[in-house]
């Protein structure tokens, strides 16, 4: 079926379609260059489909997230952390028999190489977490090297999965100058990250139960999101055929970005900074609009996202019970729902169809839980692994991969000649 013409001078292309099953079908572009002589030009890839894929489904205008068919909402309702990573990674809801095997491999991998720990006596205190955990993550491929061996990616999945947040918890403690605290067997995914993060050996701590849901639905809510930046980027790295651990690596790295997975620990340093400025949220809203302004809302705005993200949604819901759980009262929160109600109802926001993203209420309950704002990028990047790991899965075995490569609009020099030293001007 011909999706659309594409007429050059006197060169026609039938470009054929390339048919959703729900949502935004693509056109075939693969024959342009050799019919037409041109290239197309799509900066930042809006208007752009890298590949087909039938993990996570977006519809940006109505505000809907699936994952493998299955509402957020849903998930978020009813699911736990391990079972949507098993979801993503498989295509299916696991049996209970699935989940507890897959639950109890991520168990027994959760412990990193002893050896790894001496990496973490070379970083300063003042490591940001995120250079940490990529830097680590690739150095799993030292101990893990690709073997060619069949069941080797499922292991390497499974000890990714389990030891980031190890490795994440490790990096806290470099950086509070605590000893590490080795993962518990008892405990659920988050709840040992949990304790990880927080016990000492002095004396014992359990998790408080608010915690470990609050945990469980943050790790739920960022597990994948289709082709954002930082999954995009695993997805470059491995066309190249590079490991899983250096794919997922790069990702990491790309997460980082203010823009992307860095807004969250954003967020909250621009309303520390508006809460200092006497909360003038008003004057920041303002300053979010003036073009000669450098001043961005965090937390607010999307590339697909036309209508309320529905992790927002969510987390804006939860944080006020994960508070009042804590019994912790921020002014931050109250500060974040005057600017949202400001901004929701200015023109400048209605127009551009800004709204809130995942990132503006995911730091406040991070806060509340006692997670330090550089560890929050961190934790969207744990919450992202079953989205990255998925999709390198999914890269390997489509038939279309092919290693990525784009093409560009040149706008240099054409051809010139050398010129010796003494002869230039
Ligand atoms: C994530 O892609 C994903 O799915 C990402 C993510 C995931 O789960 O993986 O959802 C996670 O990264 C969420 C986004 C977190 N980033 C932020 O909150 C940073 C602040 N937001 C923006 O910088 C921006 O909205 C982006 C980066 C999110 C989207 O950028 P786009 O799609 O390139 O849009 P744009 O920069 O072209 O903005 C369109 C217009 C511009 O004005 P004009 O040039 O048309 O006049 O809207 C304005 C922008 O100036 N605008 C904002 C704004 N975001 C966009 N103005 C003020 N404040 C903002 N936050």
């Amino acid at each position: 079926m011909v999706a659309g013409r594409f007429e050059v001078n006197d060169k026609i292309l039938d470009a054929p379609l390339v048919e959703s099953t729900v949502g935004d079908s693509g056109i075939d572009i693969r024959k342009l260059r050799n019919e037409t002589g041109l290239v197309t030009y799509d900066p930042g890839f809006a208007n752009t489909a890298s590949c087909r894929s039938a993990i996570t489904y977006i519809n940006g205008e109505e505000g809907v997230l699936l994952y493998r068919g299955y509402p957020i909402e849903q998930l978020a309702e009813n699911s736990r952390f391990t079972e949507v990573a098993y979801l993503l990674i498989y295509g299916e809801l696991p049996t209970p028999e699935q989940q507890r095997r897959f639950s109890e491999r991520l168990t027994y991998h959760t412990m990193i190489h002893e050896d790894m720990k001496k990496f973490f006596e070379g970083y300063p205190p003042t490591a940001h977490p995120m250079a940490i955990l990529s830097a680590m993550i690739a150095s799993l491929s030292t101990y893990y090297p690709e073997t060619g061996h069949p069941q080797e990616l499922e292991l390497n999945m499974i000890r990714l999965l389990a030891k980031a947040k190890t490795i994440a918890a490790f990096a806290y403690k470099k950086s509070i100058g605590q000893p590490f605290m080795y993962p518990q067997n008892h405990l659920s995914y988050p709840a040992n990250f949990l304790y990880m993060m927080f016990a000492v050996p002095a004396e014992p701590y359990e998790v408080p139960p608010v915690m470990e849901e609050a945990l469980n639905l943050l790790l739920i809510l960022h597990a994948d999101h289709e082709q954002n930046c930082s999954t995009s980027t695993v997805r470059a790295v491995a066309s190249s055929e590079a490991n899983l651990f250096a794919s997922v690596a790069a990702g990491v790295n790309a997460l980082w970005g203010p823009l992307h997975g860095g807004a969250n620990q954003k967020v909250i340093e621009m309303l520390e900074m508006i809460q200092r400025d006497g909360a003038n949220y008003k004057k920041y809203v303002e300053r979010a609009k003036d073009k000669d302004d450098p001043f961005r809302l965090m937390g607010f705005g999307h590339r697909v996202y036309k209508n309320y993200d529905p992790r927002a949604r969510i987390l804006k819901k939860m944080a006020e019970r994960v508070l009042n759980s804590l019994g912790v009262s921020d002014p931050l929160l109250d500060l974040a729902q005057r600017l949202e109600e400001v901004a929701l109802n200015d023109p400048y926001f209605i127009e551009k169809k800004l709204y809130p993203n995942v990132d503006f209420y995911s730091g406040l309950i991070y806060r509340a839980i006692g997670i330090p704002t550089d560890m929050f990028t961190v934790m969207f990047a744990l919450g992202r692994l079953p989205g990255w790991i998925a999709h390198y899965k999914e890269l390997k075995e489509d038939p279309d991969t092919r290693i990525w490569r784009p093409r560009q609009v040149y706008i240099g020099h054409p051809k010139r000649e050398y010129v010796p030293a003494g002869k230039r001007g």
